[in-house]
């Protein structure tokens, strides 16, 4: 069995143990792919969360994923939130009505996910995306997922200049693209729900793109059934993003529904297969919605991913690439088996 995240240890514990990269036969998938508009082997990526640091991505590089972002970092370091950073739910497919989740013994799909946007000091995570970028083969491309730390009192555009310095640092290091996270249910703060704040948003991301010139930028959000919302918030970011990834998660509390629910009475995001169907229709409708205006974002589709079925669920939706989190965790070797299918899937078609 190979090497993943141990959910029985820590945080730190795993961020020092990442697995060396292995040696596995990578079977293509016949297409013309991009990320970004930059040429990839495949749809294949890595969402923000699984890829801890340097060694995690190149482990996952090696594992055919063409695509790698490195966990959201930020500009002063952080600690994680203290366990159950990963708790597994009982649950069919959400849409967002949803208020609270029955706990699981066992992982049957689905989790919340609890870890706060933990971040290692800059120098840090500086010094590690330039030995990655250095040690990552040429075709690859490594996206870094920035977040800005909002302090009291603190102005949008302080907010907006914190993101902005993160993702300037992030290519300084040799970042291929920059992912700028508008969307984290796990923190209280209001970088968490910026994608449901259109004039917040689009300060962040024009002070962003002023930081990083041409290189691409993707928006990470969350859920969004209302039209309106959407609508404001592709005319605020479409000029100077290049794609939005969606969906991080789905917001819920977790417990039994006869006491307090856990994590204090917040919510926490639920990740993995219980949003797939919400995260795909989330793209039609964005993609929908922006085919009334003159903007020409990329999607990225992200939620609930683990065969070559839920894959192509996305590009039919209009997304241009994807990106897989929970099922990277649950079956490092994920990629592979989807390669294996859609390569037998495109030969017989
Ligand atoms: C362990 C873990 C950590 C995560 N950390 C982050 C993060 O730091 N930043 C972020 O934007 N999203 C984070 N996410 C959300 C994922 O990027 C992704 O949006 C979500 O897991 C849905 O994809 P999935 O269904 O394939 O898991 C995390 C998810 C997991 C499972």
């Amino acid at each position: 069995m190979l090497p993943r995240y141990n959910a029985s240890r820590s945080y730190r514990w795993n961020y020092d143990h990442a697995p060396d990269p292995v040696e596995r036969e990578i079977p293509a998938i016949p297409g013309n792919w991009t990320f970004c508009g930059l040429k990839v082997d495949s749809p294949l990526g890595i969402a923000a969360g699984p890829l801890l640091n340097g060694k995690w991505c190149l482990y996952y590089a090696s594992l055919g994923f063409d695509t790698l972002t490195y966990k959201t970092v930020r500009s002063a370091r952080r600690g994680c939130y203290p366990p159950p950073n990963l708790l597994p739910v009982e649950c069919g497919s959400l849409d967002g009505s949803e208020s609270r989740l029955q706990v699981s013994k066992n992982m049957q799909g689905s989790w919340a996910v609890s870890f706060g946007m933990p971040s290692a000091d800059p120098e840090i995570w500086r010094r590690d995306i330039e030995w990655t970028r250095d040690r990552l083969p040429a075709n690859k491309r490594l996206c870094v997922s920035v977040v800005g730390t909002v302090q009291p009192d603190w102005s949008m555009q302080q907010l907006a200049d914190d993101y902005a310095i993160c993702a300037k640092w992030a290519i300084e290091s040799g970042a291929d693209v920059v992912e700028t996270n508008f969307s984290c249910p796990n923190v209280d703060t209001c970088d968490g729900q910026l994608f449901q704040n259109a004039n917040g948003a689009r300060l962040v991301a024009q002070t962003v793109r002023a930081a990083i010139g041409s290189v691409p930028l993707v928006i990470k959000i969350g859920h969004s059934t209302d039209k309106a919302e959407i609508h404001n918030l592709l005319a605020s970011v479409g000029d100077h993003a290049t794609a939005l990834a969606m969906t991080n998660s789905i917001a819920t509390t977790v417990g039994p529904s006869d006491e307090r629910p856990l994590f204090e009475g917040q919510k926490r995001g639920i990740c993995g297969k219980a949003i797939h169907q919400a995260s795909v229709a989330q793209v039609r409708r964005v993609d929908r919605i922006q085919a009334d205006t003159k903007q020409q974002l990329r999607w990225i589709g992200v939620g609930g991913i683990d065969t070559f079925r839920d894959v192509q669920d996305y590009l039919d939706a209009g997304a241009e690439a994807c990106q897989l989190a929970t099922a990277v965790m649950c079956d490092p070797e994920v990629a592979i088996k989807i390669r294996a299918s859609a390569a037998s899937e495109r030969t017989r078609s």
